[in-house]
């Protein structure tokens, strides 16, 4: 079956300065590289990793957010959307890393958190002190309460994060006063969109980072920027539809995309969009409006051939050739841990990132990364772009076991203790085995921000470097070999398989996964020719190495007419 394209979604090749169906690498900049010595990565830091970067083959860097902040929510909760955090450097530091990646060919994507602030932010310092009717609490979402004295919130919805999505501030009088929304922390009130100064100021925001250069943006919770008109009480029944994916929030998009339009080449945008229905993804997506949005079907299954597929056709329908595929993010727990999991194959499909991908419980490292290298043997050869999270590239699992008092996820503190939250994916990479916070720091620095376990410097990626079958060298192979074996063929053709493996063509490739705990045979029907990549070591050219992906020339389009197999080992 060949899964056919919306002619809607032609446009999807065109991305704006990235090269279509792009390899994105995703720096978390406090945990990536420190360079200052004071246990926080820094844009110093990530210049002197870039060349990693560009040597994995990727395409473009999308950085999280490096703003000034309180970092409350470690740069979601942005009070100067016009500077850098001091602890990540300065303006300076920002344009030496554009043009470093510049140079190297790496597109750099910025995040830009729209649907709130911090609020240290001078507009809701503003607003707090000039009081209820206010034209500066017009620009957040200020309410009085119900109950007699104004005691209860505006009304029942929550935040993201657990608790009451309200809080009550005191008035300039002392008095305990009006409400702010804030969809997540209490540090992260929400703007109000339906205000035109709100508008002004993020065209304003977006052209002072496109004047510097920047190629593009993420977009954060990109579905939550607009409000039901009159803020009803919530059904209490599943997805908020009164507080998410509102129809004006098209008009934002509208509005950003005809500015990027307007710089030579264009600039590109991806969406942070959760939905319940899928099919509503396509209204983000038109020509018009994002380039892509994130596609995070295939992160919340588990390992398994049915489910999987079924995430690639859905994820082809509703977005054509351009699904933004991850399987990982800053947001949920690491691949190779979720994979080293028990799978939960009889729950019925997962429907939200959190309770598929943010499990506890005790995992099989050796399974999961072998798991998590075929996954992404699997994602690099579908039609689209590829995220991929800082550290997949070596394995790294989870960190589960960090102190209660080194957490520092809003999520943990908001559910007092009961969500682990994300601290765990974000603990600082291990470039080396020895040395200070594993490389991570110079010699002489501040303890990382986040504590390495030490079973972490199993995964260092100097000692990976000299491995030939470490994860790095196996994610280096895919990532360079995608383009000339795939190509950038908008479909794939899957072929019939015997249950637990998923094979399809595309282009001039063919990538065949084995979800099973065996090796097993090539079905004869394949039109397989050499085998190109293989993610654990195949001696044997006719067999599938248990939890493994291959990729294998498709048979006839091999000019060497060889039928050997190029292990990447
Ligand atoms: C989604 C981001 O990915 C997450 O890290 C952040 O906490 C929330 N949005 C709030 O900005």
């Amino acid at each position: 079956m060949t899964l056919a394209l919306p002619t809607s979604l032609a446009q999807s090749d065109k991305l704006g300065p990235l090269p279509s169906q792009p390899a994105v690498y995703q720096v978390y900049l406090r945990s990536f590289r420190d360079a200052d010595g004071d246990g926080v990565g820094d844009l110093a830091g990530l210049r002197d990793g870039l060349d990693a970067i560009a040597a994995l083959g990727c395409d473009a860097v999308w950085l999280n957010p490096c703003y000034l902040s309180p970092q409350r929510d470690h740069g979601y909760d942005i009070a100067d959307y016009r500077q850098i955090d001091p602890s990540y450097g300065t303006l300076g530091d920002f344009d030496a890393v554009l043009d470093r990646a510049h140079g190297l060919g790496l597109r750099v994507l910025m995040d830009m958190v729209a649907n709130h602030c911090s609020a240290d932010h001078a507009w809701f310092q503003a607003a707090l002190d000039a009081g209820p009717g206010s034209e500066e609490r017009a620009r957040f979402i200020f309410r009085d309460g119900r109950g007699e004295h104004g005691e209860l919130p505006p009304n029942n919805w929550e935040s993201v994060f657990g608790g009451p999505a309200w809080t009550r501030v005191s008035e300039p009088d002392g008095q305990p006063g009006q409400w702010y929304l804030h969809s997540f922390d209490s540090s992260q009130p929400d703007f109000d969109w339906r205000n035109p100064d709100v508008a002004a100021e993020f065209l304003d925001v977006l052209r002072f980072w496109f004047d510097r250069g920047v190629d593009g943006f993420r977009i954060d919770v990109a579905h939550g920027t607009v409000k039901a008109l009159g803020l009803p009480d919530h059904d209490g029944r599943g997805h908020n539809s009164v507080m998410w994916d509102q129809p004006e929030v098209h008009e934002i998009y509208r509005s950003w995309r005809a500015l990027g339009d307007s710089y030579p080449g264009g600039k590109y945008f991806v969406g942070e969009v959760w939905l319940p229905s899928q099919d509503r993804l396509a209204d983000y997506l038109r020509p018009d409006e994002l380039h892509q949005a994130f596609d995070f079907g295939l992160l919340i299954q588990p390992w398994d051939a049915g489910r999987m597929r079924a995430a690639i056709e859905e994820g082809l329908r509703v977005a054509g050739s351009a699904p933004a595929w991850a399987l990982s993010n800053h947001d949920v727990h690491r691949a190779a841990t979720r994979y080293g999991q028990t799978q939960l194959l009889d729950a019925p499909p997962p429907t939200d990132m959190i309770s598929a991908a943010r499990r506890t419980g005790p995992a099989d490292m050796a399974l999961g990364v072998r798991r998590a290298k075929a996954a992404a043997g699997l994602l690099l050869a579908l039609p689209g772009s590829a995220f991929l999270y800082q550290g997949e590239e070596l394995g790294l699992p989870e960190v589960f076991d960090l102190p209660d008092e080194a957490r520092q996820d809003p999520i943990w503190f908001r559910s007092d203790g009961a969500q682990l939250g994300r601290d765990g994916c974000r603990v600082p990479l291990p470039w080396a085995a020895d040395g200070a916070n594993l490389g991570f720091s110079p010699d002489g620095g501040a303890p990382a921000w986040l504590p390495q376990p030490a079973w972490l410097a199993r995964f260092a990626r100097d000692d990976q470097e000299r491995r030939p079958d470490s994860p790095l060298a196996v994610y280096r192979d895919l990532i360079h070999r995608r383009r000339p074996l795939f190509g950038t063929a908008p479909s794939l053709h899957w072929l019939d398989s015997p249950d637990g493996l998923l094979a399809f063509t595309r282009g001039m490739g063919v990538c065949a996964v084995n979800f099973t705990d065996r090796p097993q045979p090539v079905p004869s029907s394949w039109p397989v020719g050499v085998r190109v990549v293989t993610t654990e070591p195949a001696p044997e050219p006719t067999v599938l190495p248990p939890n493994s992906t291959s990729w294998f020339q498709l048979a006839g389009s091999d000019p060497t007419g060889r039928d050997d197999q190029r292990h990447n080992l």
